[in-house]
């Protein structure tokens, strides 16, 4: 009904606007006065953690991309080394487990079938699991060793959207913890994160403040066949997940890329008129990958692309090349698929309504896939 949809014309659309509460309530009792994490609810003992030598995580869908974000935040802030996999894919290639190793399982609803057998893999080899789960008492926690909980209350519209920002904010609470746990040379970046995430919320809500432009765009090209995304570093799953995002609501042929490959193949798809849209990094923190995504956008927009750009509050590199601008907060370079995603969401779902679609249950897909 029209109440419980809070006002909003789908539960997507009100999922959507939750997300600045989603992430900060998933923060909460997480961080103490002194800007330490407090994760006593990661029941594996701090000795383990120090012992830990690789982390796999596994995961399906929107789950998955936050895996492969994820990865980036724990190699940087806790060198240990991390390998992101489909939970389809995982135990049918004999993955190389022990002890040692800790495997984190990303799913919302807590029941997807892969993930689960994923999970129960990983423990007949010994190695500790920890769920990243937003449903409570769901099988997947039930079978772990531990259980870090997202709070993005429940998610009812079949595409992922609060709960991806808040798996996100779980991934980096637990690269941080790792790494404070484990007492690495990032000390001073993980307090800097740290303070960062408290305000994302704040962030996420400005995004959303600015979203009318995107609405307006996206329903100009709903008679479009293909949308390609391009993204580099923590954009390139933002460029995936912005990419399934459409093929889930829109029924459209996406892509999403990683920046640097579009010369061994993406570039051939490019004509005139075809809308890309691109994830910039932040000029600031790796400023050769910002370089090198503006290079992008040029050899694609001299080949026809219509360019659109989603970059950072006062990067003024990217104006000459944009066809249509999207802007979001400035972030650490790590956080910015908090910001980035969201303009995605919005353009998925604008451009399924303007399609005729009904965005909440989009044909053949089924909000938890409990069967392999
Ligand atoms: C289905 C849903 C997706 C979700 C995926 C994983 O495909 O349609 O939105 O990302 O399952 O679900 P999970 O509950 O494990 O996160």
């Amino acid at each position: 009904s029209a109440a419980e949809k809070g006002g909003h014309a789908s539960f997507m659309l009100k999922e959507i606007a939750e997300q600045p509460k989603a992430v900060a309530d998933t923060l909460l009792g997480r961080i103490d006065a002194e800007g330490s994490l407090t994760l006593d609810e990661v029941r594996i003992p701090a000795h383990e953690l120090r012992e830990t030598d690789k982390v796999v995580i596994v995961a399906c869908g929107t789950a998955f991309h936050a895996g492969l974000i994820a990865k980036y935040a724990i190699e940087h802030w806790t060198r240990i080394p991390c390998e992101v996999e489909l939970a389809s894919e995982f135990r049918y290639r004999d993955p190389i487990l022990d002890q040692r190793s800790l495997v984190i399982a990303i799913s919302q609803s807590g029941e997807t079938m892969d993930t689960l057998m994923a999970v129960r893999h990983a423990r007949e080899q010994g190695s500790k699991v920890l769920a990243i789960c937003n449903t409570n008492g769901s099988t997947i926690p039930r079978e772990s060793d531990a259980v870090l909980y997202t709070h993005a209350g429940p998610e009812v519209a079949v595409a992922s959207t609060k709960a991806f920002l808040t798996q996100l904010v779980a991934c980096y609470l637990v690269a941080l913890y790792l790494g404070q746990v484990r007492g690495t040379k990032w000390g001073d970046e993980i307090r800097a994160v740290i303070r960062d995430l408290a305000g994302i919320g704040q962030a996420v809500e400005r995004v959303l403040g600015t979203m009318e432009p995107v609405r307006e765009l996206a329903r100009s090209l709903a008679g479009q066949d293909t949308v390609l995304f391009l993204g580099r570093h923590v954009g390139y799953p933002v460029a995936l997940e912005g990419a399934l995002k459409l093929k889930e609501l829109a029924y459209m042929h996406a892509e999403g890329f990683a920046a640097g490959e579009l010369k061994h193949g993406p570039i051939a798809l490019i004509e005139e008129g075809l809308p890309v849209v691109v994830v910039v990094p932040s000029p600031r923190g790796r400023s050769v990958l910002h370089d090198k995504l503006v290079s992008n956008i040029q050899e694609i927009r001299a080949r026809g692309a219509r360019t659109v750009v989603i970059a950072e509050e006062g990067d003024e590199t990217v104006t000459p090349y944009a066809d249509h601008l999207v802007r979001i907060p400035a972030t650490p370079t790590l956080l910015q698929p908090l910001v980035a995603t969201v303009p995605l969401q919005v353009f998925a779902c604008e451009l399924a309504t303007a399609r005729g679609n009904e965005v909440d249950q989009p044909r053949n897909l089924a909000k938890s896939v409990t069967v392999e």
